[in-house]
């Protein structure tokens, strides 16, 4: 049986991964798999059961009934655990905190090696991952592995212009703040840390429209199909 085509698309918060990756999924009729979407479900039901980020026993047993999926709307991917759509309570800046900290705890991020490659490996025609590590874990063997990134500035820049649109101000130093903390501890954390896999395509997104990198990402699924 073959399997789908793995795209992987790995790099730092606000690099542009979530708006390239929809873009490019609904052109190539791809499945789209937010495994970040996936640490910040496993962060929101933490905190709403009371669990400590770093409670490995409690986590695990979080883990073992945690059922999240997905479901496109338009522009949106929406994120549901069990029955609830959580795509707003996902993102708050408190979630994305302690969604970096559950990922670094080995416990999850085992578990949820396998709920992202089960997620892939059941699209139809190809699959397009976003993430951290998948081109170094999830997917060493991807067909397609782009490491995007930005500098920080712009990418807390992106950040802030995202929370004003959905009527958060929030000032700019706390976002680069903010990010500055994440990147940092998804960097060096010592399990899959965030780095670019050796064969990563690297893009660097800082002046590059995001049309543009969602053409070069394209153009390389095409070459690989034709491959
Ligand atoms: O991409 P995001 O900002 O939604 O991810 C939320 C957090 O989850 C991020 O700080 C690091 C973690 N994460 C991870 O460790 N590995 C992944 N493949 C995806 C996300």
């Amino acid at each position: 049986m073959t399997r789908p085509l793995i795209v992987a698309i790995d790099g730092p918060a606000g690099a542009g991964k979530s708006t390239v990756s929809k873009i490019l999924a609904r052109r190539l009729d791809f499945t789209l798999v937010d495994t970040g979407a996936i640490y910040r479900c496993v962060a929101l039901e933490a905190r709403r059961q009371g669990i400590a980020l770093d409670d490995d026993a409690r986590l695990e047993g979080l883990l073992g009934k945690l059922t999240v999926s997905f479901h496109v709307e338009g522009e949106i991917n929406r994120v549901f655990i069990e029955g609830e759509d959580v795509s707003e309570a996902i993102r708050t800046p408190e979630i994305s905190l302690a969604a970096s900290s559950v990922s670094s705890r080995p416990v999850v991020r085992n578990h949820l090696l396998e709920v992202q490659r089960r997620l892939a490996l059941s699209a139809t025609h190809g699959a397009i991952l976003e993430g951290r590590d998948i081109g170094t874990v999830v997917f060493p063997d991807a067909d397609v592995k782009v490491f995007l990134f930005a500098n920080p500035e712009i990418r807390a820049h992106r950040r802030f212009e995202e929370l004003f649109q959905k009527g958060t101000e929030k000032p700019i130093d706390q976002v680069l703040d903010e990010q500055n903390r994440r990147d940092k501890e998804d960097s060096q954390r010592e399990v899959a840390p965030l780095k670019p896999a050796a064969d990563a395509v690297q893009i660097d997104s800082t002046e590059l429209p995001l049309s543009e990198v969602v053409q070069q990402i394209e153009d390389l699924v095409q070459s690989r199909r034709r491959a």
